[in-house]
């Protein structure tokens, strides 16, 4: 049983998904890990971690050859090409809207399983990705604000005079949103939030912030079975924007998390709200990489508009990689674990069980997964 751990490929990404614990890990547990030179560096993780945990360093075509292979992002066609058929791989797959991308992998003829598709149930909130990010995002987002922003956070009585709190307001209060109210609380910051479920409005109180949204009908269902938010109508998405308008002129440092599961980001702030904003103001766009909830962010940028107001578009969780990798790593091992006989120290994977079902897109040839079956 050889797992590999290739250095990602996508020059925006700085995140491993093995670090030096997860690697002593698996080789107690019987494995051999082969993890490709160099492919830790931008985490903090150097070579001779992973050899004192026990791995081999190896070629990104050696490494890609294992049975299975843990990666951060999905495998890229020349990724693939060095992969055996009927490998297991394992990554956050962003499948959706990439159908092309899921096919090219089930001819490839290697196993994939999307960490992000993971159900949220009790068992499997140890492989939780989403979190295990977002939380991060959250966090860095609010530092990423606050080092752009020319002016200070908290309240500060001086003897040349008093600094007034920056405003902070969050919009979407999942994961990344909580953390993000939780940071802007601790550096002093005046933090509004708002979100279409209703039930983050206790949360947002609980942290200590103010609840801002339009609390109409539609707002009293916007949660889906499963904790999710939905796809609101036009009419409620007018009376979002009109509040958001006049609210979003007085902030300061505006952080935008909000996310709509397999639909793009919902747009919630135009230019022209942007155009509202004071000189010296900062969005902070963490939604970018799914089309971003500012029209103007751009993925891995900081724009400056001409009214001086900056918006920041980078990946925040990937200027955390040590951190964000530590985690990955663990969310990857837990479920890992699981597909691994220990008496026989092999991979064995149960295809019925419910963690393998969610998250497999392709197997044999095949997309198996429901949600990407080819039209
Ligand atoms: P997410 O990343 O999918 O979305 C972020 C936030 O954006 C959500 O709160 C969503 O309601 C909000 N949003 C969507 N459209 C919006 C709009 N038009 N305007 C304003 N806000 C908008 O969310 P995340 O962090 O994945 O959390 C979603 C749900 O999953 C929550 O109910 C959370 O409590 C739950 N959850 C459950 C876990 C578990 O059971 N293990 C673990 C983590 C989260």
């Amino acid at each position: 049983m050889l797992i590999g751990v290739p250095a990602e490929t996508d020059p925006a990404e700085t995140r491993v998904a093995a670090s030096p614990e997860t690697v002593k890990k698996f080789i107690a547990l019987g494995a051999e890990v082969a993890v490709e030179q160099g492919a830790g560096l931008k985490a903090g993780f150097v070579d001779a971690d992973y050899q004192a945990a026990g791995a081999r360093l190896v070629s990104a075509a050696d490494a890609l050859g294992a049975d299975l292979v843990l990666k951060v992002r999905r495998p890229a066609a020349q990724e693939l090409a060095h992969m055996k058929s009927g490998a297991l791989v394992i990554a956050t797959m962003d499948p959706y809207g990439h159908q092309d991308a899921i096919e090219a992998m089930a001819r490839a003829g290697v196993s994939t399983f999307a960490m992000e598709l993971m159900p949220r149930i009790t068992r499997a909130q140890v492989m939780d990705v989403l979190s295990s990010q977002a939380n991060l995002a959250g966090y860095r987002a609010v530092i990423d604000g606050a080092a752009e922003y020319g002016r200070a956070m908290p309240m500060m009585m001086t003897p040349a005079g008093t600094v007034p709190a920056a405003r902070l307001f969050v919009m979407g209060v999942g994961v990344a949103g909580l953390q993000a109210i939780a940071t802007g609380r601790r550096l002093g910051a005046i933090v509004t939030a708002t979100d279409v479920r209703p039930a983050t409005k206790e949360q947002v109180e609980s942290l200590g912030a103010k609840f801002v949204a339009v609390e109409d009908d539609e707002f009293k269902q916007a949660e889906t079975a499963g904790g999710y938010a939905k796809e609101m109508s036009d009419a409620y998405k007018a009376k979002q924007a009109a509040l958001v308008a006049s609210h979003i002129a007085k902030q300061d440092i505006v952080v935008t998390t909000a996310l709509i599961p397999g639909r793009p980001a919902p747009k919630l702030i135009s230019a022209d709200m942007v155009k509202s904003m004071r000189a010296g103001s900062v969005i902070v766009d963490i939604a970018v990489e799914r089309g971003g909830n500012c029209e103007l962010a751009r993925a891995g940028e900081t724009v400056t508009t001409e009214n001086g107001v900056k918006i920041v578009g980078y990946s925040s969780v990937t200027r955390l990689a040590a951190t964000a990798s530590s985690l990955y790593a663990r969310n990857l091992y837990a479920f890992a674990e699981t597909l691994i006989d220990k008496a026989n120290k092999a991979l064995a994977v149960n295809w019925d069980d419910e963690l393998v079902k969610a998250t497999c897109l392709t197997r044999g040839g095949a997309v198996v997964h429901p949600n990407f079956q080819p039209k």
